[in-house]
């Protein structure tokens, strides 16, 4: 339920018997990761107690609109509705139902749903007869003709014995329908992107190698940040200790710069946007020794040969569809080096970033980069942690697409 963690849910309750899964509701929901504030009925509260809500929720029940008259202290509906992501109302009665289609407003419930500028669930629950009855259907097709979403009743048993339709939604249900909406509005959704991570290690014998101390964490946040957003991504990461675990990211795991190359020449005619952040080790040991190669008084040498550049390999292969997005880590001539690889390369963009920045680079969490574009636009970005770089770098390629 990657979509509820960290959003923020304002849940209304009214009066109906289904209230008592709006307990079940608030858990799944606060077991998904969302923030969730409770708003009641008056009628709501004769089937549950704000209580129950409140300790799930864990934050106070709101019900009132003026809290004290003599202090003056209300709760601003307007404020709340502002506040959340997303809006639920669940259950919903017959009574509230037609409340809320003419626009009633006297209670804080209703002034909050008149004033929501988010997506707003609404998940109807009453007897079978009074489902069936004209002013029902006609009440809901008008919340949708608003733009609200029906999440819609159940059929089995009911409260009153009858059998039919007319019962709220699952909890469970009623979570998944709210995850697939958004999920299904992700502003990436469907576009596959290849991106590689951390350093390669070259061997030099079972046990040794030459490596970097790229850590990986800048091309993760963006393999991240770009699965938080929709994207199918392929991740080709060299050794690190991180971990992601994303049901849109898929990580292949690679060695050295020619398992990279591999990797990367088999994904990369499916992938859309490309960003590679891998710092791949430029030089490889000519030979690798099969055995641990033995200290002795006379000083090794070790031969090296060039990697394959696989970024440059892209650039040459790549077709108008696709976008490239390099890195350059430069220590002297920064902007001008940069610029130079992106057009060697065949780059649409590249991230710079310079190990004079403190805070900055292999290891920290944080990174201040400079993006460069082929048309030769420069960009320079703050100190900001790798999360927020990669956000920055994402907004700057979805712009660029629309
Ligand atoms: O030329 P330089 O190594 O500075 O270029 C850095 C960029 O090229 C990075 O995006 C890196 O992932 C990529 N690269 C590569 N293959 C190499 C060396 C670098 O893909 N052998």
């Amino acid at each position: 339920m990657t979509f509820l963690k960290g959003r923020r849910i304002l849940l209304g309750v009214t009066g109906s018997i289904a209230a008592y899964k709006s307990a079940f509701l608030t858990r799944e929901l606060v077991k998904a990761g969302a923030e969730v504030r409770v708003i009641m009925t008056r009628g709501a509260m004769d089937f549950i107690t704000p209580l129950t809500l409140a300790t799930l929720s864990k934050n106070p029940v709101l019900s009132e609109l003026i809290e004290d008259r003599e202090t003056g202290v209300w709760t601003n509906h307007v404020d709340l509705a502002l506040w959340a992501d997303a809006m639920i109302i669940a259950p919903v009665s017959a009574h509230s139902l037609g409340k809320m289609v003419t626009g009633q407003s006297d209670n804080l419930l209703l002034l909050t749903f008149l004033s929501a500028k988010c997506p707003v669930f609404f998940a109807p629950s009453m007897d079978l007869d009074m489902f069936k009855h004209g002013s029902t259907r006609e009440n809901i097709e008008k919340m949708q003709s608003f733009g609200h979403i029906l999440i819609p009743v159940g059929k089995g048993e009911l409260a009153s014995g009858l059998e039919g339709e007319g019962r709220m939604a699952e909890p469970e249900e009623i979570v998944q329908q709210i995850h697939d909406y958004f999920e299904a509005r992700l502003p990436l959704r469907g576009k596959k992107a290849l991106v590689t991570a951390g350093p390669t290690y070259e061997r030099i014998d079972p046990v040794r190698f030459i490596g970097n101390f790229s850590s990986g964490k800048m091309g993760y946040a963006i393999a991240h940040e770009l699965a938080e957003r929709g994207a199918e991504v392929t991740l080709v990461s060299g050794p690190t200790s991180l971990k992601v675990e994303h049901q849109r990211i898929r990580t292949i795991h690679v060695e050295s710069a020619q398992d990279m190359l591999k990797a990367c020449q088999q994904e990369f005619s499916v992938a859309e946007w490309v960003i590679m952040s891998a710092a791949v080790a430029d030089y490889r040991p000519v030979e690798q020794s099969e055995q641990k190669i033995k200290k002795t008084d006379a000083q090794p040498v070790v031969h090296l040969a060039l990697n394959p550049d696989i970024l440059k390999w892209m650039g040459e292969h790549k077709s108008p569809a696709q976008t490239l997005v390099g890195f350059a880590l430069e220590t002297n001539n920064a902007l001008e080096n940069a610029r130079k690889k992106l057009k060697a390369k065949n780059l649409d963009l590249i991230v710079l970033n310079t190990l004079q920045d403190d805070q900055s680079g292999f290891g920290y969490d944080t990174n201040k980069v400079t993006l460069i574009t082929a048309d030769n636009k420069t960009l320079p970005l703050e100190l900001k942690t790798k999360t927020e770089v990669a956000r920055d770098l994402i907004d700057y390629l979805q712009q660029s697409a629309q």
